[in-house]
C-alpha cells in the first residue's frame, strides 16, 4: 500500500548509526544518548527530548542535512510512502539565524529534489518551533517560516514540550505564519489533556493536531473536533513507546476514527521508537480487525489534509489509485 506520511521530524529520523558516525567524524561527545545495542536510549518523554537535542548536535552543516535528507526518504521509501511532510527546526538548522537557515534549507530541499526523484517519495517541509525554547525563539523561528513559505515550506507547527508555556504565548509566531501564507499545525494532546487541546485551537487556530489523542478524555471534545474536520496525526507507535499508552490495544486511535474524527497516521521519530510507517500500518490492519477500507480512508484521509499545492496532491493522488504499480 503506497502511504501519505503527515507528521514527522526530521531529525527524530535519523538513524542511530548516522548520528554515532557524524559525532565520531566531528569528535563530539554527545553522552549516553544510546544502549548497548547502539539504539537511542531514554527513561520518558523529557528524557527522550534531551537525548533527541543531544542527537542533533552533531548535525552542525547544510552538508549533513543533506544527506540526512536522503537516508530518510530512502528509509520513509521503503515503508511504501510517496509523501511526507516533516517538520523542520531553525532552531538545529543554523540556530536560527536567517542567513544560515537559507543555506540549510537550500541543502535540505535540493536533496528533496534529487532524492525525490530517485526514491518516488515527493517531501515537503513544514517549520516549527520549539515550546520549551519559549515564544522568543518562535518569533524567530516563524521569521524563518514567513520568508521560506512557498512551494516546499508550506507549513508551520510547534513541537516540543506541551506542558511548557501556553499557546496563547505562541499566538504572534502563529499569526506571523498564518499571514504568510502557511497552513498551522500544533502538538498538543500528547502531554497535555483536553484543556490543552481546547487552549491550541482557540489561540493558534490550527487545523491540524500533531497527536491530539488525549482528545478522548472529553468526548464533547472528540464530537467538536469531529464536526469541524480538525486533522489529527495520530502517531500510535510513538505514545505507546513513550508511555501514553500501554500497547496498541488501549490506544485511542480507534475510538477517535469511530466516532467521526479525520485521523491520520505517522511515525512522528521512527527509530526513536522501533517503527516504521510499514509497521504502523501493519499494526493497525490488527487494531481496524484486518478491514482494507479503513487503512485506504486513513491514508486518503492524510492526503486530503497534506499541505501542498492542488497539481503536487493530485500527482499524489494518481499514485493511490488501484492498479497503479
Ligand atoms: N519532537 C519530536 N518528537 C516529539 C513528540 N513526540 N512530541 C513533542 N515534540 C517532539
Ligand atoms: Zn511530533
Amino acid at each position: 500500500m503506497k502511504k501519505i506520511e503527515l507528521h514527522l521530524h526530521l531529525e527524530g529520523a535519523a538513524p542511530p548509526a548516522f548520528i554515532r558516525s557524524l559525532a565520531k567524524e566531528k569528535h563530539i561527545d554527545i553522552g549516553k544518548i544510546f544502549d548497548e545495542a547502539g539504539n537511542y536510549a531514554f527513561d520518558d518523554f523529557w528524557h527522550f527530548l534531551k537525548v533527541y537535542e543531544a542527537a542533533t548536535s552533531v548535525l552542525t552543516r547544510p552538508e549533513d542535512y543533506a544527506r540526512l535528507t536522503r537516508a530518510v526518504l530512502e528509509q520513509s521509501a521503503e515503508s511504501g510512502v510517496v509523501y511526507s511532510e516533516c517538520f523542520l527546526s531553525p532552531d538545529f538548522c543554523g540556530g536560527r539565524d536567517l542567513g544560515a537557515w537559507r543555506e540549510y534549507l537550500h541543502a535540505i530541499r535540493e536533496t528533496a529534489d534529487d532524492a525525490g526523484r530517485d526514491t518516488g517519495v515527493t517531501l515537503r517541509g513544514i517549520v516549527t518551533c520549539i515550546r520549551h525554547f519559549g515564544p522568543a525563539k518562535a518569533r524567530e523561528t516563524a521569521r524563518c517560516a514567513a520568508e521560506a513559505a512557498g512551494e516546499f515550506i508550506t507549513g508551520f507547527g510547534i513541537a516540543g514540550d506541551e506542558t511548557a508555556g501556553k499557546p496563547a504565548d505562541f499566538a504572534w509566531s502563529f499569526d506571523m505564519a498564518r499571514e504568510a501564507g502557511l497552513r498551522l499545525t500544533a502538538h498538543a494532546g500528547e502531554w497535555g489533556g483536553p484543556q490543552s487541546i481546547r487552549d491550541c485551537l482557540r489561540d493558534l487556530r490550527v487545523e491540524r493536531l500533531g497527536h491530539g489523542v488525549r482528545a478522548i478524555e472529553d468526548l464533547a471534545l472528540v464530537d467538536e473536533l469531529a464536526e469541524a474536520g480538525t486533522v489529527l496525526e495520530v502517531c500510535p507507535g510513538s505514545n505507546i513507546a513513550l508511555g501514553l499508552y500501554p500497547d496498541w490495544r488501549a490506544h485511542p486511535v480507534r475510538a477517535l476514527y469511530e466516532r467521526g474524527v479525520t485521523v491520520t497516521v505517522s511515525t512522528d521519530d521512527p527509530p526513536f521508537f522501533h517503527t516504521t510507517m510499514q509497521n504502523e500500518f501493519d499494526r493497525l490492519h490488527a487494531v481496524f480487525d484486518g478491514d482494507d477500507a479503513v487503512l485506504d480512508r486513513i491514508n486518503r484521509n492524510a492526503l486530503d489534509a497534506a499541505f501542498c499545492d492542488a497539481d503536487t496532491k493530485a500527482r499524489i493522488a494518481k499514485l493511490l489509485e488501484p492498479g497503479h504499480v
